[in-house]
């Protein structure tokens, strides 16, 4: 059985990457999910309700449409959405990529225990290990808004896909305006870091994650980075905005 997390004391400052975009926070990036990796899918049941499971779903969708041979999950964590990816189309070549291996032995056990060939690698996000042009499609869950750099992010997604590839990006926006925004701030503000801190023995991390939400771009932002980037771009809004998932097309 695994041991119960020591209480902590409140998190300095220092202990909690920054927020936001063009910050240096991979290294403390790492060290946060290093921190939670074994707590991480309790809490995200937990925190989401069990919700996380349909949003990852419609994602999925999205992302096998074109039935891609090959797919690469980048910020794949503990690889649920890589599991789920290769669950539902399994002549998919799945690819699993994250910068921290704690997370990564969990994707790896979860998927040998369920006899689901996924190939989970270590590598940077801003500094994909792969060619240009490798996978015919992308995806991204809830692990953009932890990049040091978005745009860096988006050029290294557009380099190793194929032209006419397949993006797909499911994130938290920022709450919006409005009677329910306001209880979601309340819920993501004053109850989920502490449901966060007692279940993962990690106050930090679960202060950071309702911040980078609030500093993280909007939809039609985050839509018009990707056009930028050279993508056609589509958003879908999930669970009354909790959750966008973002399309793009990498034009040729
Ligand atoms: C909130 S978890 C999401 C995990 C998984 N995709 C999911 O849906 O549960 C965010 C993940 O992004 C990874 N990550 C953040 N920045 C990264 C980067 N620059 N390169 C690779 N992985 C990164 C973290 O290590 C972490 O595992």
């Amino acid at each position: 059985m695994t041991p119960a997390p020591e209480p902590q004391a409140a998190p300095r400052r220092s202990d909690i990457p920054r927020v936001g975009d063009k910050q240096d926070k991979a290294e403390s990036v790492q060290r946060m999910f290093a921190s939670i990796a074994p707590r991480y899918d309790l809490l995200n049941r937990v925190l989401s309700l069990g919700v996380d499971k349909s949003w990852r779903r419609a994602a999925a969708r999205e992302a096998l449409l074109l039935s891609p041979t090959t797919l690469l999950d980048v910020a794949t964590g503990t690889g649920d959405f890589a599991l789920e990816l290769k669950r539902r189309s399994p002549e998919t070549q799945v690819t699993a990529s994250d910068f921290v291996p704690q997370m990564l032995d969990i994707g790896r056990r979860k998927a040998q225990a369920r006899h689901l060939e996924i190939s989970f690698e270590e590598g940077d996000a801003l500094k994909l290990p792969y060619p240009d042009a490798s996978f015919e499609s992308l995806t991204c869950a809830f692990g953009f808004r932890n990049f040091a750099d978005y745009q860096r992010g988006l050029a290294e997604f557009w380099r190793v896909l194929t032209p006419g590839g397949r993006l797909v990006i499911l994130e938290f926006p920022p709450p919006a305006e409005g009677v329910f925004g306001r209880v979601f701030r309340f819920y993501f503000r004053q109850v989920l870091p502490r449901i966060g801190a007692l279940i993962s023995g990690n106050a930090g991390a679960y202060t950071y994650l309702p911040e980078s939400v609030l500093a993280f771009p909007d939809p039609a932002r985050l839509a018009r980075m990707m056009h930028a980037t050279g993508f056609r771009t589509r958003v879908q809004l999930l669970t009354f905005g909790i959750a966008a998932v973002h399309v793009g097309t990498k034009l040729a």
